[in-house]
């Protein structure tokens, strides 16, 4: 009996040896979503997964045999040595497994700009970084030239965290049902400020509330300025099948021109100059019975905005909670009610679940 447990045993640890020869990744970025992401890398749901690099903007480990997950980000810091992509990649092909991923969990354009060409050379591409596939059309193009099976890219986390929005889209156009319109709140940040503010205080107060929570960016003029919905907009139209472009997008600018050049700390410490305006705007929403929401809307490929929209209390973004996103898509099949997905669309946890998502799914 014990025999047969034994080699029973043995099977299992062998089968699991085997599974983790079979996925090797370089993750790109420790911060926020890779932070989380190497956490989730210490549990049995990453058993099958071999990390060979590991980097942030100034430091990289590399070791083709696997890095040990214990203490990885301290040991980046002390440890560390200079960045080199193609280290990292190097590493990648050394390990010899037959799936190779890049997990790019930074914002950085010069990295996003080089997904296609890691695709080109057979190496599947996970990402939480909106900058390629919601850039200009031409980099969406080229990425879906180069796009195979045996060189996928993992894009779950750009648009809704962890809701599986990108999902929906791809499975309701795979079954030809074609999108008519979407419309819902894509930004985390945005949803919980205008679920916070009704004007009993300033929205100013909100924001640096909203900043010391760790709901907005560092600077949170990015997430004001609406590009990184536009971004959210421009990767769910195309997945869909619109060839829409940045420049058919008209994206409203909650910070005012004098203060968008403004360094990071001239901006924080002058930013109750957002209150004024946006205090005339909520008197006006609620003399309407209405409240403020930063809605993405599209009617077609050529038609598209977002910006801050009067809703009334019937809508469904008058009653997010938090930093819900919602995404309301409306299609040939779901025309008279939209299809809807709700639920919380930012936060480090959730974003670095739909990473590893991504990456489970491969194998
Ligand atoms: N946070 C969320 O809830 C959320 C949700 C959905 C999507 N996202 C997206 O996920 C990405 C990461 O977000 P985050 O909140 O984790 O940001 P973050 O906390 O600012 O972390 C960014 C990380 O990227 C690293 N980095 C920058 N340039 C790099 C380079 N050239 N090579 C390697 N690493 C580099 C940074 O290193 P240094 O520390 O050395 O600068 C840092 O570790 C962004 O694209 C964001 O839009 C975030």
């Amino acid at each position: 009996m014990n025999a047969v447990l034994d080699r029973a045993a043995l099977a299992r640890c062998q089968a699991t040896t085997l599974r983790a020869e079979s996925c090797a990744l370089v993750l790109l970025g420790t911060g926020g979503v890779g932070g989380a992401f190497l956490k989730l890398l210490s549990t049995p749901a990453a058993n099958a997964l071999r990390l060979v690099g590991v980097a942030d903007s100034k430091r990289q480990l590399v070791a083709a045999t696997g890095l040990s997950r214990d203490g990885l980000s301290e040991r980046l810091a002390v440890q560390g040595v200079q960045r080199d992509n193609s280290a990292l990649l190097a590493a990648l092909d050394a390990a010899a497994a037959p799936i190779k991923v890049v997990i790019d969990a930074t914002a950085n354009i010069d990295l996003a700009a080089q997904h296609p060409e890691w695709l080109a050379h057979g190496i599947h591409v996970v990402t939480a970084n909106k900058a390629l596939a919601g850039g200009n059309l031409a980099g969406w193009q080229t990425l879906q030239a180069v796009r195979t099976p045996d060189s996928e890219y993992g894009d779950t986390a750009t648009v809704g965290a962890g809701l599986p929005v990108l999902f929906m889209v791809r499975r309701l156009r795979a079954c030809g049902d074609g999108l008519l319109g979407l419309q819902g709140v894509f930004s985390g940040s945005l949803s919980w400020l205008f679920n916070q503010y009704d004007g009993s205080r300033p929205f100013s107060e909100r924001l640096h509330e909203a900043r010391r929570l760790g709901y907005t960016e560092p600077d949170p003029r990015l997430d004001l300025s609406g590009e990184d919905v536009a971004r959210k907009l421009l990767i769910l139209a195309r997945t869909a099948g619109w060839a829409l472009d940045r420049d058919s997008i008209q994206v409203e600018n909650l910070v005012p021109g004098p203060l968008r050049t403004l360094q990071r700390a001239a901006f924080l410490a002058r930013a109750e100059q957002l209150d004024a305006p946006l205090a005339r705007r909520q008197a006006q929403a609620q003399t309407h019975g209405a409240v403020l929401r930063y809605l993405a809307c599209a009617d077609g490929p050529c038609r598209a905005r977002v910006g801050l929209v009067e809703v009334p209390a019937s809508h469904p973004a008058a009653h997010l909670q938090g930093s819900d996103n919602l995404f309301m898509l409306r299609t040939q099949r779901y025309s008279r009610q939209p299809l809807v997905i709700q639920g919380p669309g930012a936060g480090p946890e959730v974003t670095a679940q739909a990473l590893l998502g991504d990456v489970l799914a491969l194998s």
